[in-house]
């Protein structure tokens, strides 16, 4: 059994904050952001704008390239690390799509690392359990968990979300390739948004047997700012994410010569250049869109991948190597024909 993507779509909220902007709230500069990062510009989500309006709008546009109704969607992925509901975004997305045959949707939660395990596991329901048409949507909105007052972080982050449609197909059309998936739980400390728990107001007392009292109820809890360390962050990413493409295109039974596209997570430049160089990979063979929306999480990879195909430089039969990595830590490839 085959697999292949069929559509893809995207959606970015209408605020769009610059880097002049960020340097009216921190002591930053446009030059300093863009020399270090890339990024000039990022979308952030106001007011009442939600995260699942921007997946169902990015999964509505997959589903129209593809021309697929969405009761014909068996299983909705949504990637996230920022869902709108602690048990799950999933269902909701599903429920605004309109999907009326109740198929299955579930999170994951990768940070953005989280799309490309989405496709690997639409791969795998596709390949061992007989599903049809598996959505895929990368959607994050870090920017509720950033610190603003934190210029090291604050600078390069956005909102947005980002969806592919896979396709069951016949195995010689098969257009997921050999993938390359890692955890290092070691590395928690580089990169977090950890939960602390909360100071309570509620009345407590003490509660408990077997000699251990304890606070009751328990206190409330919630997720601290994002915390990094930006350079060990940068020091891994260099190293873990050429090494695991490699091993994807080995899988894959290619070689660096063999793609078209180098598709990275957005998260910096000057990431993007050291892999691409450490892999040989000329700069006009690499996808770059962070300049205008910085790093978008799990949404970072569709969205590029979605604007690289409606402007015609992805094209059909183009073979492309993906990479995510982030938060977790965790990392991985996947090579993909379009
Ligand atoms: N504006 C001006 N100065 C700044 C800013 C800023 N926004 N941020 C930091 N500085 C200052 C620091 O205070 C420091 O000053 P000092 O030398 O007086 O102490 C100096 O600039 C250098 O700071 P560094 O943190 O060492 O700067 P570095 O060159 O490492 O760049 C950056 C920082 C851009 C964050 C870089 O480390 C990076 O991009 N790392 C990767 C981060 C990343 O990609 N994270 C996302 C992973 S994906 C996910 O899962 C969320």
């Amino acid at each position: 059994q085959g697999c292949k993507l069929v559509g893809c779509g995207s959606a970015v909220p209408n605020l769009m904050i610059s880097n002049d902007d960020l340097a009216k709230v921190v002591e930053t500069s446009d030059e300093w952001i863009s020399v270090r990062t890339g990024i000039r510009n990022r979308r952030i989500l106001s007011g009442k704008d939600r995260l699942t309006w921007l997946a169902v709008e990015a999964a509505t546009k997959a589903l129209q390239m593809a021309q697929v109704d969405p009761d014909d969607v068996d299983l909705v992925l949504m990637c996230t690390s920022t869902p709108e509901d602690l048990f799950g975004s999933a269902p909701q997305v599903q429920r605004a799509l309109g999907c009326k045959r109740n198929p299955l949707a579930y999170d994951i939660t990768a940070a953005c690392s989280g799309f490309v395990l989405g496709l690997v596991s639409a791969a795998c329901h596709i390949r061992g359990g007989g599903f049809q048409n598996v959505l895929v949507i990368g959607a994050d909105s870090l920017s509720r968990y950033v610190d603003w007052t934190d210029r090291g972080t604050c600078i390069l982050f956005g909102d947005a979300a980002g969806a592919v449609l896979v396709q069951a197909c016949d195995g010689n059309e098969d257009g997921l390739f050999g993938f390359d998936l890692h955890s290092d739980g070691d590395g928690q400390k580089h990169l977090n948004a950890a939960i602390k728990d909360d100071k309570s107001d509620d009345e407590t007392e003490k509660l408990g047997s077997n000699g251990s009292m304890v606070d009751f109820p328990p206190r409330r809890s919630s997720f601290s700012r994002i915390q990094m360390n930006g350079k060990e962050v940068f020091r891994f990413a260099v190293r873990c994410v050429p090494q695991s493409i490699m091993s994807a295109l080995e899988k894959s039974g290619l070689s660096g010569s063999d793609i078209d596209w180098l598709l990275l997570h957005q998260a910096n430049q000057r990431i993007i250049d050291a892999v691409a160089t450490r892999l040989e990979i000329p700069p006009e063979r690499v996808i770059s869109n962070l300049a205008n929306y910085g790093n978008t999480s799990a949404a970072s990879i569709p969205l590029a991948l979605d604007e690289a195909v409606r402007s015609g430089k992805i094209q059909s039969g183009h073979t492309i190597a993906a990479a995510g990595f982030g938060a977790g830590l965790t990392w991985g490839s996947a090579i993909l024909r379009w």
